[in-house]
């Protein structure tokens, strides 16, 4: 069993961050005062290399790896599986991702794992006989499930980069999925609020929800109980183990064959035959033809340093790239952290580029993207040219996207940062879209399912989960990507490592990404301050001003309003991760406190 005391007895070099305890300090913490960026717990400092991911465990894994001479591409797939098994919520198997890379001798390149829409779909196959949008048949179940990327990604990134045997970079995860792992108090409340949606496989055809009382009905492939996820009798509480071993076996076989453990052989076996039973769309053929893609990242300037993002089919570097030339005119140092000025001036940027994505982003091996003029000077300076000086805000319904160019994503999604010692660099964020994706364990082989379907526009206009709207440039088509949000990044400056950055958070990605950015390059915060403080989200439609707890003063939100902002109060939202490479060398990690989020070197 696997417990977080065990890091009470980590080496004395390492470092380690615990999240929730700094949650609790931080709810405490009286409202901070704005116009600078507030304090935030003590950074993690690493001498050698660092992880920071969504749980320690899997922080922990990370840097194991590199401590036994893998490297950051190793960490990356080892924290990948692991995170599978400790925050099943988001880390997966079944879903799929993109990494942003930046190689010791300043190398960059991306990967995309981005689950495909199985060669059965089509453009309408969420609408109704009036042409309506189903609702929940792209959220839960199998229709929603897209051809997953993930097994494949970490292969090829494993085939291009890995030092150590593959075998290696797996087995961690089985051990945790099989010896068990202490559930931390979130990942007790994740499980016991969901669903999950499990056939009973050989015994009937129905789906199991929430499922207790089928367990002895149930003889799984490898001899386990139905839902791995559900506590037998009771609700789980933090302190208790729990053990998955379907999904051990699973692993196992991915340690053993690599793709063909889980695109072929048994996991494939039980994976379409989930499929089936619950009618979905997914065939053998459409595992046997997914391709991971190896693509050129987006590269951008912001006062000096070099942006280096993701690419479509994720929307996330066009619209990140777009916000910072929108905002680099401006002095935001001077303007005040969070104060009305500096806000209006970035949602009104925000507001801009998130009506780009609506229109213009999609996957470019289906169509012209025009990602080129997106990001020329003239363009975002045109763009920008609109934004009130006087601080107003731009109604939502008299802002589209911008014209005359050619052409034409939940909370849960998960991120990881890892730098190794000899300044590789790996950010990558994974996901299965909503919280437990599909909510469908595959039957007897003990992982759950994406449910990215639903990240395509499944009728032009009519808003997704996270409340986003696109066109046909984000239709469904067979084999394709549906577009993310998802935005790795890398900053640089000089030729020099500086910042490793992403988060989970759906629409909200883009907008975390971005401010971290700018509490580090604008107001000079520590790698903890960029991921810890309250953040704000505007997203175009719906026209509203997503304020968290603390990120505004009432005086400055008051002031919001009084402009035409829409401010609506949210909930802590995305998980930053980041690692800042201070001038000395060492490394500072940034866990975010909303989470169990953990910072681990050495
Ligand atoms: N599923 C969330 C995203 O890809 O943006």
């Amino acid at each position: 069993m696997h417990t977080l005391s065990r890091f009470a007895s980590a080496t004395l070099l390492s470092t380690l961050f615990i999240g929730p305890a700094l949650a609790q300090t931080a709810r405490r913490a009286p409202a901070p005062v704005r116009d600078q960026l507030p304090p935030a717990a003590a950074p993690v400092v690493a001498r050698h290399a660092l992880v920071v991911s969504a749980h320690p465990l899997a922080s922990q894994v990370g840097r194991d790896i590199m401590q036994q001479g893998g490297n950051a591409y190793d960490a990356a797939v080892a924290v990948q599986f692991a995170l599978a098994v400790v925050h099943p919520s988001a880390g997966n198997i079944g879903g799929g991702g993109f990494l942003v890379y930046r190689g010791k001798g300043g190398a960059v390149g991306a990967l995309d794992f981005r689950e495909t829409a199985p060669a059965k779909a089509s453009r309408d196959m969420y609408l109704d006989k009036q042409g309506n949008v189903v609702p929940n048949l792209s959220t839960s179940g199998v229709l929603s499930v897209g051809t997953p990327g993930t097994v494949a990604g970490m292969v090829e990134l494993h085939k291009k980069f890995g030092k150590l045997p593959w075998a290696k970079l797996v087995e961690p995860a089985v051990k945790l999925a099989r010896e068990g792992v202490v559930l931390t108090q979130k990942e007790a409340a994740g499980l016991n609020g969901t669903q999950f949606i499990q056939r009973i496989g050989l015994l009937g055809t129905h789906p199991v929800a929430p499922g207790r009382g089928t367990s002895e009905r149930w003889q799984g492939k490898f001899g386990s109980l139905p839902i791995s996820y559900q506590k037998p009798k009771g609700e789980w509480q933090a302190g208790d183990t729990i053990r998955q071993r379907d999904l051990a076996a699973t692993l196992s076989l991915i340690r053993d064959q690599g793709r063909a453990g889980f695109y072929q052989g048994d996991v494939a076996e039980l994976l379409l035959r989930e499929i089936r039973e619950g009618r979905g769309l997914i065939t053998q053929a459409d595992l046997d033809a997914y391709q991971p893609k190896w693509r050129t990242p987006l590269k951008g300037q912001y006062r000096g340093y070099e942006v280096i993002t993701m690419p479509p089919p994720s929307s996330g570097g066009v619209a990140l790239l777009q916000i910072l030339q929108m905002l680099e005119p401006h002095d935001l140092a001077k303007l005040g952290y969070h104060t009305p000025a500096s806000v209006a001036l970035i949602t009104e940027a925000e507001r801009r580029a998130y009506a780009d994505r609506a229109t213009y982003l999609g996957d470019p091996d289906f169509g012209k993207v025009p990602v080129a003029q997106l990001l020329t000077a003239t363009y975002n300076k045109q763009r920008a040219s609109t934004i009130p000086a006087d601080g107003r805000a731009t109604p939502s319904a008299q802002v589209t996207a911008g014209p005359g160019l050619p052409g034409y994503e939940s909370p849960q999604t998960t991120h990881y940062d890892v730098v190794d010692a000899e300044g590789n660099a790996v950010s990558c964020t994974t996901t299965l879209n909503g919280a437990y994706g599909s909510k469908v364990i595959v039957a007897g082989a003990g992982f759950l399912l994406n449910n990215e379907m639903d990240d395509f526009s499944a009728k032009p206009g009519v808003p997704n989960s996270y409340g986003l709207v696109g066109g046909t440039a984000n239709a469904i088509a067979p084999g394709k990507r549906m577009l993310s949000s998802m935005t790795p990044t890398i900053l640089t400056k000089g030729g020099k490592l500086v910042l490793v950055t992403g988060s989970p958070g759906g629409s909200t990605i883009i907008t975390s990404v971005l401010q971290s950015i700018l509490n580090v390059v604008d107001y000079g915060g520590n790698a903890q301050q960029a991921v810890a403080a309250p953040r704000l989200h505007h997203q175009w439609l719906p026209d509203q001003l997503d304020v968290e707890a603390g990120a505004l003063t009432p005086t400055a939100e008051q002031t919001l309003k009084d402009k035409g902002f829409n401010p609506r109060p949210r909930a802590g939202w995305g998980r930053l991760d980041a690692i800042r490479v201070l001038p000395g060398g060492q490394l500072e990690g940034g866990a975010d406190p909303r989470g169990d989020d953990a910072a681990v070197g050495y």
